[in-house]
């Protein structure tokens, strides 16, 4: 769509496995997920842990695992993105903060593996820039000169934040940015992922935190079996009237400030044919349990029920 930054549009993620020897196997982790970041935007994609969020991640960066199949199309600023380009813009215009420090290398100090390859005439300069991002980002000096292990987990995060904005990207991936932080880092996470889109930036920020995602985000899409099933405006989850999927009023209202009002069920783990939330739905009819309705716009929000209007009208 028109200034989208990024737009990614059924895109299903699957794995070949092969079982007992010779016998191929595909095991389908995300299905016909659509969604897109502006320019100045921060959605977040909501999804419990294993539901494929940093697959997510990795297909629009380009570096999905040899096994990994990626069906659909993602495009940056309109331009679909092949595998070599989003070799050419990974690092540059599109960048990712990771979600584990392991993508840090143990053996080398913070400050050189920020700046990467540079040529010995570049250095200097490359080295100064790394000092002002990190700086803007609190870490004192000290940091440059650390080994990854010797980091604390909130300084180990503004690490991989900074260095990820090195090259001033036009659309930042944080994938998980925020567990394990104490209170006051998540807080400072926060503000500075929202800085980002203050900047201008797109931020697609995955995370299993709803109040991460209440706090920062412009718009989140929940995901659910592989499914995206809602994306909505964050102001509207202040009003459980104002959300479509029945899963996601139930989300709302399980936090605690609305009585931790649960729902049964978990979510299918094997793939079903039709809605990924029939078990669990309050309202359900028969064309949900063999047909997987379409993520579809309402009014600006988009929703994947067949029986939505039930519920709004
Ligand atoms: N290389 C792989 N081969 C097969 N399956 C994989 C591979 N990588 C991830 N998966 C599957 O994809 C699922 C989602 O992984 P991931 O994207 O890391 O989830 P999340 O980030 O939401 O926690 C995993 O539970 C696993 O079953
Ligand atoms: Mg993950």
């Amino acid at each position: 769509m028109e200034n989208d930054l990024l737009t990614v549009q059924n895109v299903s993620i699957s794995f070949t496995q092969y079982v007992q020897g010779l016998k191929q196997h595909e095991l389908k982790v995300i299905s016909d997920l659509s969604l897109s970041v502006k320019e100045g935007e921060v959605v977040a994609i909501l999804g419990s842990s294993g539901s494929g969020k940093s697959l997510l991640a990795h297909a629009i960066l380009g570096i999905l695992p040899e096994n990994g199949n990626c069906d659909g199309t993602i495009a940056f600023k309109g331009d679909v993105l092949t595998q070599e380009k989003k070799e050419e813009l990974r690092g540059k215009h599109i960048c990712l903060i990771p979600q584990s420090v392991n993508f840090l290398d143990p053996l080398m100090k913070v400050s050189e593996q920020a700046i990467g390859d540079v040529k010995k005439e570049d250095r200097e300069k490359a080295l100064e820039h790394q000092r002002e991002v990190f700086a803007k980002y609190g870490l004192g000096e000290e940091v440059d000169d650390m080994y990854p292990f010797e980091l604390s987990g909130g300084m180990a995060r503004k690490v991989l934040l900074s260095t990820a904005l090195l090259t001033d990207p036009e659309l930042v991936v944080a994938d998980e940015p925020t567990p394990g932080l104490d209170e006051a880092s998540v807080k400072e996470t926060i503000n500075d992922i929202k800085r980002l889109s203050d900047e201008g930036k797109g931020v697609l920020l995955i995370t299993h935190e709803i109040d991460v995602a209440l706090k920062t985000a412009d718009r989140i899409a929940i995901f659910y079996s592989g499914y995206v099933i809602e994306i909505n405006k964050t102001e509207n989850f202040n009003d459980v009237d104002k959300l479509l999927h029945p899963y996601t009023k139930s989300l709302i209202e399980a936090l605690p400030k609305n009585g931790f009002k649960l729902t049964e069920g978990v979510q299918p783990l094997e793939v079903v044919n039709g809605c990924p939330y029939f078990e669990n739905c309050p309202i359900r009819s028969d064309i949900c349990q063999d047909n997987i309705p379409d993520l579809i716009n309402h009014d600006g929000v988009m929703i994947r029920c067949h029986n939505y209007k039930k519920e709004v009208d």
